[in-house]
């Protein structure tokens, strides 16, 4: 990004972009996004790629998990986000249940990439997809494939729990994560993991690592923007840093995030698993 009399010009982020990030060893930022305000000002702070989560059931909407999200609610604040940030990298969540075959997971993510704007789309699980990250590689839409805690599962998981805790799980997370990377999948979400376990997958696969409370080894970090902003109610989870209580304004919040993970202060650890 460069700055020209006052004004921020970006430049256009695609996944070669983070690409050549990983071989060069420049971390990237991402946050969430739901609107086009925000998408805006987290561009102009610098941050390289959007998620348009399905964490806007909780935080937008107010349900008590990520379940209830339609694909016409994704649509609709993919659309708005990308309205705000034509230039950054914008992945798009696919909702609960939007994948349960192939064609259904391809017919889903198409609309995401054509009537939202979305550059990128993201599912959520392991060895289950990788029919279906095969077909949407072959059909030219990009894959992130998001592994450790997987929210869509916090019925079957009892909760929002750190993963890969023991050696058979960790296995099993290193293992999908090399097959989904075979299968065409363009880059890898780790949610909630020990910092070893991340370290262990992003050394081993060529796409890179976006990390969510996943330690510092990973190539991208992601946080829920309310959660660095300090908006979510509640006690937060260990790995958000509150970025808006040592700085006056958002803006500034976000772009000291952007150089926290950027020179590897963000996360500290404190923010980690072990
Ligand atoms: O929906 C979301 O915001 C996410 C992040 C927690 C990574 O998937």
């Amino acid at each position: 990004m460069t700055a020209v009399d006052n004004q921020t010009i970006t430049t256009l982020v695609t996944l070669r972009t983070l690409q050549k990030y990983k071989s060069q060893h420049d971390r990237f930022a991402c946050l969430t996004a739901y609107d086009a305000s925000y998408a805006r000002l987290l561009a102009a702070a610098g941050v390289e790629v959007l998620l348009v989560g399905d964490s806007l059931g909780m935080v937008i909407q107010g349900q008590t998990n990520t379940l209830p999200v339609t694909i016409a609610d994704m649509i609709y604040h993919a659309r708005c986000v990308r309205r705000g940030s034509p230039d950054t990298l914008l992945i798009a969540d696919m909702p609960f249940m939007s994948d349960m075959t192939p064609i259904q997971a391809l017919g889903n993510a198409s609309r995401l990439l054509a009537e939202g704007g979305a550059n990128v789309v993201k599912l959520e699980g392991g060895a289950r997809l990788l029919d279906t990250v095969s077909l949407l590689a072959g059909r030219g839409v990009p894959v992130c494939a998001h592994l450790g805690l997987l929210p869509q599962s916090v019925n079957k998981l009892g909760g929002y729990s750190v993963q890969g805790r023991d050696a058979q799980a960790a296995r099993q997370i290193v293992q999908d994560a090399q097959d989904l990377e075979r299968a065409g999948a363009d880059l890898v979400l780790l949610e909630c993991v020990p910092n070893a376990l991340a370290e262990e997958v992003v050394a081993r696969l060529k796409i890179p690592v976006i990390g969510i409370g996943a330690g510092p080894s990973c190539d991208g970090q992601v946080l829920v923007v309310y959660d660095m902003l300090g908006i979510t109610p509640g006690k937060p989870p260990r790995f958000v840093k509150n970025f808006l209580a040592d700085y006056g304004d958002v803006q500034q919040a976000v772009a000291a995030y952007v150089e926290a993970v950027r020179n590897g202060t963000f996360p500290a650890p404190e923010h980690c698993f072990k």
